[in-house]
């Protein structure tokens, strides 16, 4: 058992979190909410962004968020990115990454830095539908559940071990719009409730099975 996250424990430290994202933000909004609220133990020490003009760094800014804009396109690659993204990461003394709507793959160089503390949430039950649109993906394929997963982040593309996922059910008149709204709700609630279980030292990962692929155990409180 890796037993990393039982370092944490309620009521002592906060889990200090770099959010990462590239667009509207709602998810980090429920992070600042849930903070704001006391039902999670963190504080936000960095948003960081791919795209200047993400309505998520508005958000943070709002809520007085330390923000640093990384464009991917200003790297020669996708190392040089991450290797600047780690240094940024570092200086703001984040232990737990949390991609919330960030809309890029990331190296070892990252994974490295921060082994078994990134985290992702992505818009369908995994392994359906991964990458981009997975809303869309949903409607096309005519699949009648769907809904989120919060994920530790590996070199594939959302295929890291699950933590947990919440279903929606998809209607005959759906399209990825009215998907989208249905699935971002479950989101909203369950990411800070992930990071709370991340805070509270209740996840563990299993790697002691056939050795192909870890996987998530929650405790029960203790
Ligand atoms: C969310 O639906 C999130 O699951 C998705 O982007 C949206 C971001 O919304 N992430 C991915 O698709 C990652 N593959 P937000 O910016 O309002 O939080």
């Amino acid at each position: 058992m890796n037993t990393l996250w039982r370092t944490h424990f309620r009521g002592r430290e906060p889990l200090v979190l770099g959010v990462l994202v590239s667009g509207s933000g709602t998810n980090l909004q429920a992070i600042i909410d849930e903070i704001d609220r006391g039902s999670l133990n963190a504080k936000i020490a960095v948003v960081v962004s791919n795209i200047a003009s993400a309505k998520a760094l508005d958000r943070a800014r709002t809520a007085g968020i330390p923000t640093v804009v990384l464009d991917h396109k200003a790297f020669a690659d996708r190392a040089a990115f991450d290797t600047k993204l780690v240094e940024t990461l570092l200086a703001h003394h984040v232990t737990c990454v949390v991609f919330a709507g960030f809309m890029r793959i990331v190296t070892s160089v990252v994974l490295r830095a921060f082994p078994n503390r990134v985290v992702n949430i992505h818009p369908s039950l995994l392994p359906a539908f991964p990458g981009v649109n997975a809303q869309a993906q949903a409607v096309a394929y005519g699949a009648r559940l769907s809904g989120c997963t919060v994920h530790f982040v590996d070199e594939g593309t959302d295929t890291g071990p699950i933590i947990a996922q919440r279903g929606v059910p998809v209607y005959d008149d759906d399209d990825e719009a009215s998907l989208r709204e249905r699935i971002l709700r479950k989101e909203h609630a369950l990411l800070p409730t992930v990071l709370q279980w991340i805070a509270d030292g209740r996840i563990e990962i299993d790697t002691s099975g056939d050795g192909t692929r870890a996987r998530v155990r929650l405790k029960p409180y203790s």
